[in-house]
């Protein structure tokens, strides 16, 4: 393929891959810490536009003054030591340089973390591979990949690690923080405006690095409230016998990794199931909850995520049964 061509597919590859809708990234910010974030980056961009275009408009300038007439060889006269130029070189970036260290630690001001006061929402956050585990420590919550907050609120994270390295970036609410085994971390995060925010585990971690989601509902204040309430209920219990049978088989094959117990304590190595389908995504907020698509993962989840801890071998009859209870998991 000539160059050009490979160029041409390149720039159509960035413009699709990009997207047309409104882009999960810092620069469309929901909240304050991305509005910072996002006036620092664009101060810089426009900072290092207008040197490039001194620079190249001073190049292009010398370039053309300075060429000999056409048939003359004459080699450039050779000029040693200018010391005003020099000056001028040296204190130009130094002085940008300053300028770019008082913007950046004023930016880290303004997002610091507010001093915790009881009206916050405290989460910790758990990554594992490749999943994240969501422990809403004063309201007894435990949920996986999908978030709910209320708007305006201040919500202070912890974070820890059960395997290797993740990072916790939901680009348009906050900054980006290393999710480290053996090291509780801290972040804090608030949304200006109700909707739907997609982050991603910003650390590669393994296989499924990439499939590693969140996502972020931010409700208003009674949403949340309603939310809340509904999470804090126990799983609901069977009715029909394939309910029961399906109860039976969820307690029994799927208990050692998963809970049914939405305020568990105990730290399980797979998702909490108990409102599993009051989610809208799984498998780290990759795949919509569907009937169907969680039938395919429980027929063979390494076709879904190859590489995943889940490994298991069901009959069809089970899965109908399993799902059967699954189902009524809202
Ligand atoms: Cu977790 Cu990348």
């Amino acid at each position: 393929m000539k160059i050009f061509h490979k160029c041409a597919l390149l720039t159509w590859l960035g413009i699709v891959l990009s997207g047309c809708g409104p882009s999960p990234t810092f620069l469309n910010p929901a909240s304050s810490i991305a509005e910072h974030e996002a006036k620092l980056y664009n101060n810089i961009l426009i900072m290092a536009l207008v040197v490039f275009v001194l620079v190249e408009i001073c190049l292009i300038w010398i370039l053309i003054r300075d060429r000999n007439p056409k048939g003359d060889n004459t080699p450039p006269k050779q000029i040693y030591g200018n010391s005003k130029l020099e000056i001028t070189w040296t204190v130009i970036p130094v002085l940008l340089t300053v300028i770019l260290f008082v913007m950046t630690v004023q930016t880290m001001q303004s997002v610091a973390a507010p001093a915790a006061s009881a009206n916050d929402i405290n989460l910790h956050v758990i990554g594992h591979r490749w999943w994240w585990e969501f422990d809403y420590t004063n309201l007894g919550i435990k949920t996986a990949n999908e978030l709910h907050i209320p708007v305006g609120a201040t919500v202070q994270i912890t974070l820890d690690s059960v395997d290797v390295i993740h990072s916790f970036w939901v680009p348009q609410l906050s900054g980006k923080t290393d999710v480290v085994p053996g090291q509780t971390n801290h972040m804090w995060l608030t949304a200006d405006q109700t909707g739907v925010f997609i982050g991603q585990c910003a650390e590669f971690c393994g296989l499924e690095h990439a499939l590693m989601r969140i996502k972020v509902f931010v409700d208003s204040q009674d949403d949340f409230n309603a939310w809340v309430s509904n999470q804090q209920k126990p799983a609901v219990q069977p009715q029909t016998a394939e309910e029961q049978a399906g109860f039976e088989d969820v307690s029994g094959v799927c208990a050692s990794c998963h809970s049914l117990n939405p305020a568990e304590s105990e730290n399980k190595v797979g998702p909490n199931l108990a409102h599993l389908f009051s989610r809208s995504t799984f498998a780290g907020a990759t795949y919509d909850l569907t009937e169907e698509n969680l039938r395919g993962w429980l027929h063979d989840t390494q076709l879904m995520k190859p590489g995943n801890i889940m490994s298991i071998k069901l009959a069809p009859e089970e899965i109908d049964r399993i799902l059967a209870y699954l189902k009524l998991l809202k």
